[in-house]
């Protein structure tokens, strides 16, 4: 076993590893066995002396940046507390899943996100913790590209190497710092460090919040895009590990209650998008072959297909909420309500923007150490607040306010009792959460001026994902449900007054240089009440990062878990979930690298019942 990694590493996605090179990736779909030990749907592995099949929907395309021909084109329900806009549910429909098309930020949450994850088990002696997490973290992520020593003295880049691992092979996901640099972030960067209420840690690999040198999803020295597909696909030459692209999983099959296959069928018609020849050929590959087919698994079957299509895939196969199945008129294996429910995003917050006299000074900078050219997406510099120093005014009285709703109170009406049982373990965490400045609240990217929009990291409102009754195959019906709880504006108004207060406020050292005769220029002085502020945010948040979570959340089943410890569906055999759906909270950073340090426990977890 040269690798033992099975991996899924996504942002939520059909993700897949594959390469044009390869020679497991079958060009026929009637190429394929009738019967595999592993199905991975929407995901692969690397290094199991087993025999595995992945499938995925996407096919083998250049990664690109939210590029709209590589992702799924879903759009959300009208949202009622958002003025009925509808939003775009965007996931990579692509050989690398979202991990080909995000933004490659690449963070681990806070402390306080993954041991919320080990009192969601409901068992005392969980170990999806942040201390045990770790060792999974530096398995999955290598680091490479450290600041310059030139660059990292001028803008104070300290790092902590200790969170990552050091495996050079090409065959790994790699955090790597940006080698460009933006002078004009230095004030900033001083004003916030001066700012009450902001911690300066080593990074934000530590599980600690403030302000932070961040690195990126790069490959080490070309700096291109490092993703599942790079990481743990390519060169991949294994015989026992085939691929098949352009191909639906219509839903899992059963023997009784166990898992043993999945039936799928062509994502287009025969005709069209053949593959172009046998081998390891380098054309753009769309497996052939028209038929529906099942394909068997020996040992288990894994979803691995993303936070929307996960839960959408357990439902086809008959398990989800009775309720839903019934009008479905699917036949119901297992009644769990939980698959679906529990939607969770992160959310873009509009941006304040002000009209600058002059903007700060900041220091010459030798632009030669390194080259400009290398400058990629900004220096990654990173702002992570909890509400303590958002709102020092209103932290407890919010946290109080929460703590004091009824669980039930925001959801609809016939939601079930166990949902509403496990959000009332949610809120209890949220609520302490709310109180301790290392639970994120805000995170914010920081070039120049103006700042990135920053983004709400824990809301409290939580969504859905169901089948669209009137055709459940192609995309399910994805509500976010943003802002159903009255205090996720609240809580981003919090946040656009603390940056107010850092521009023009008492504290502030920037304000000498906003002028105050024109001031705000978005949303504007006339937006002076929390009540316009909310007005103003409901016109213009957009409720989701595309980080979707926790549809198929690893939580008991008596509070709206769909998976156990092990990562195994509740209710049958030899089924098992690895991506965003099994977090039970979102996590307060990127997805990403917690996806690929899950997945590496993950595959620890499945070896150990081999
Ligand atoms: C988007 O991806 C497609 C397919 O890989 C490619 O042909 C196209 O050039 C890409 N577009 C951009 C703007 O990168
Ligand atoms: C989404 O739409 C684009 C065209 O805008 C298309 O290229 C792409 O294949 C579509 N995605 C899916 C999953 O159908
Ligand atoms: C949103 O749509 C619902 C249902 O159509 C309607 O009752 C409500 O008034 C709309 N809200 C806004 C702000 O337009
Ligand atoms: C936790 O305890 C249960 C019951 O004693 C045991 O079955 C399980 O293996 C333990 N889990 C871990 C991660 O130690
Ligand atoms: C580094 O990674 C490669 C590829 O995954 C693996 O074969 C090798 O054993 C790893 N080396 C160490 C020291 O972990
Ligand atoms: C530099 O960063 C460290 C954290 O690593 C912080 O404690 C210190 O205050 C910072 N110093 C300056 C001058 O910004
Ligand atoms: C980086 O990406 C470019 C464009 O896809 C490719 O031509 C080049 O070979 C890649 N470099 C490395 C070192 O993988
Ligand atoms: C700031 O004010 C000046 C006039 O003093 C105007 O020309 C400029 O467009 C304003 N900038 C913004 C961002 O509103
Ligand atoms: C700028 O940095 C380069 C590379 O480290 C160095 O060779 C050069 O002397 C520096 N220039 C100045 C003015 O410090
Ligand atoms: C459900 O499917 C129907 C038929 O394809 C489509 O017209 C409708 O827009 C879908 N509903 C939603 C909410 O996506």
């Amino acid at each position: 076993m040269a690798r033992t990694a099975l991996l899924f590493g996504l942002i939520a996605l059909r993700h897949c590893l594959a390469s044009p090179h390869s020679y497991s990736l079958l060009h026929d779909r009637d190429d394929a066995h009738d019967v595999y030990d592993y199905i991975v749907i929407g995901g692969g592995t690397a290094g199991f002396d087993y025999t595995v099949l992945a499938i995925e929907y996407g096919i083998i395309e250049p990664d690109g940046r939210r590029n709209r021909s590589n992702m799924y084109n879903i759009t959300s329900v009208p949202q009622v507390n958002l003025n009925n806009r509808t939003f775009p549910v965007d996931v990579g429909c692509i050989v690398g899943g979202s991990s080909a098309v995000n933004a490659q930020g690449f963070q681990r949450g806070s402390k306080r996100d993954y041991n919320n994850w080990a009192e969601l088990s409901g068992v005392k002696n969980s170990s999806w913790n942040w201390d045990d997490l770790q060792p999974y973290f530096r398995k999955a992520i290598q680091l490479s590209n450290v600041p310059h020593p030139d660059l990292a003295k001028v803008y104070n880049m300290t790092y902590n190497a200790g969170s990552y691992g050091t495996n050079t092979s090409k065959h790994s996901i790699f955090a790597s710092f940006s080698r460009g640099h933006l002078p004009a972030v230095i004030p900033i960067y001083e004003a916030l460090r001066e700012y009450p209420g902001v911690d300066v840690p080593i990074d934000h690999s530590v599980g600690v919040l403030g302000l932070a040198w961040t690195p990126r999803s790069m490959e080490p020295i070309s700096l291109n895009r490092s993703y599942s597909r790079s990481g743990h696909y390519d060169g991949l030459n294994r015989d026992n590990y085939h691929l098949i692209t352009a191909t639906r999983v219509e839903k899992v099959v059963f023997n009784g209650k166990t898992a043993d296959g999945v039936q799928i069928s062509p994502r287009w018609p025969a005709t069209e998008h053949e593959g172009k020849g046998k081998g390891k050929g380098k054309s753009q590959h769309k497996a052939r072959g028209s038929s529906k087919r099942v394909i068997k698994a020996r040992k288990e079957v894994i979803l691995s297909a993303g936070a929307i299509h996960t839960p959408q895939i357990l439902q086809l196969s008959g398990i989800g909420p009775a309720s839903l199945l019934k009008k479905a008129k699917i036949h119901i294996l297992v009644d769990l309500p939980g698959v679906g429910a529990n939607l969770q995003d992160h959310a873009y917050e509009p941006l304040l923007q002000f009209n600058w006299t002059t903007p700060p000074p900041h220091p010459e900078v030798n632009t030669t150490i390194p080259p400009q050219s290398d400058f990629i997406y900004g220096p990654g510099l990173l702002l992570m607040l909890g509400l303590p120093t958002i709102s020092p005014s209103r932290y407890q009285s919010l946290s109080a306010s929460y703590l004091a709703q009824s669980p039930g109170q925001f959801f609809p009406q016939d939601i079930h009792p166990t949902i509403i049982a496990g959000y009332a373990q949610q809120q209890r965490l949220y609520a302490a959460g709310m109180l301790d400045k290392n639970f994120a609240f805000s995170a914010t990217g920081l070039g120049g001026l103006p700042v990135a929009a920053p983004q709400l990291m824990h809301g409290l409102s939580r969504g859905s994902v169901t089948l669209n009754l009137s055709s459940p195959l192609p995309e399910p019906i994805v509500d976010y449900r943003f802002a159903s709880n009255p205090l996720d504006l609240e809580i981003v108004a919090e946040n656009l007054k603390f940056f107010r207060r850092f521009y023009t406020g008492g504290d502030s050292t920037l304000k000498q240089y906003v002028n105050l005769a024109l001031g705000e220029t978005q949303p504007g002085p006339g937006y002076d009440s929390d009540e316009k502020l909310k007005e103003w945010l409901r016109g213009n948040l957009v409720p989701s990062v595309y980080h979707p979570s926790g549809t198929a959340a690893k939580m008991p089943r008596e509070w709206g878990g769909v998976v156990s410890e092990g990562l195994e569906v509740y209710g049958v055999r030899r089924l098992s979930v690895i991506d965003t759906s099994v977090f039970p909270t979102i996590v307060g950073a990127a997805t990403s690298m917690t996806v690929y340090a899950a997945a590496e426990k993950a595959a620890d977890l499945i070896k150990a019942r081999a």
